[in-house]
């Protein structure tokens, strides 16, 4: 049985909200059964340093998800600027490739050595789930089957040292087996069957994920546009009691 310290640090909550305020909301009510916040572009430019500083106040964990793709030079000085601003996880394309991964990893390394800190957990983005198979053979005019280029690309971010990978809960099972049960694994599209699905396609329950081999899910929707957040997340945690 998992117990609720376990679930709290697999929970990562999307804060895809508007405006400071919702967020302030989410974050206060939801503190207890979060373990990391995950920031996005939308809010981070608007709110960046507010909701950061909110999250620290409450001592809670945050991840940046910027998903960075640039030069390495300049991917590792952002990445050392991220670890200053105190995240616990930030993550990367895959697609930059290993030198700009392993630039990543040092920048992070270096300045979490030097202000004495944890440094943060370095998740790739290996293929976006927006991209279809249609769209990697006739667009970007890449010859390779879609679930098989994000393989590859996991085990690339692998060998440039990153801790793991963002990805389908239906590939998790995939990239656990191909690359390792230490290397991470963190899913998005979860949904437990009480939730409207949105404009999620490949997607799954809580509990379903996590038996999959999920070292994290993110939640979004399912919790933030609940009538009740705090109802919502403690339903998934009965869900979660029970593997
Ligand atoms: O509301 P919902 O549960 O759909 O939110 C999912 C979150 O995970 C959003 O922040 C979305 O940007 C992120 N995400 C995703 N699919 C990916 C990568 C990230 O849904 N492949």
């Amino acid at each position: 049985m998992l117990k609720d310290n376990e679930i709290k640090e697999k929970i990562c909550l999307a804060l895809d909200v508007e405006n400071i305020e919702k967020a302030k909301k989410l974050v206060e009510d939801l503190a207890p059964y979060v373990g990391t916040f995950k920031i996005g572009l939308q809010l981070y430019c608007a709110y960046g340093n507010e909701i950061i500083d909110y999250i620290k106040e409450k001592n809670g964990n945050f991840f940046l998800d910027v998903k960075l793709m640039d030069i390495p030079n300049t991917v590792k000085k952002a990445s050392e600027s991220i670890v200053k601003r105190g995240a616990n996880f930030f993550n990367v394309h895959a697609l930059g490739g290993i030198e700009m991964m392993k630039a990543a990893f040092e920048g992070a390394a270096e300045a979490a050595l030097k202000l004495g800190k944890k440094p943060p957990v370095i998740l790739a983005v290996t293929m976006l789930t927006s991209i279809s198979q249609d769209v990697l053979d006739n667009e970007l005019k890449i010859d390779k089957n879609v679930s098989d280029y994000a393989i590859y690309l996991a085990k690339l971010a692998k060998k440039a040292g990153l801790a793991g990978v963002v990805a389908s809960p239906l590939e998790v099972e995939r990239i656990k087996k191909e690359t390792g049960k230490d290397f991470k694994v963190l899913c998005p599209g979860i949904r437990p069957c009480w939730a409207s699905k949105n404009d999620q396609k490949r997607i799954a329950t809580p509990k379903d994920t996590v038996q999959k081999g999920a070292d994290y899910i993110v939640l979004g929707r399912a919790v933030t546009s609940a009538d009740n957040p705090i109802e919502a997340i403690k339903k998934i945690y009965d869900e979660l009691r029970e593997i």
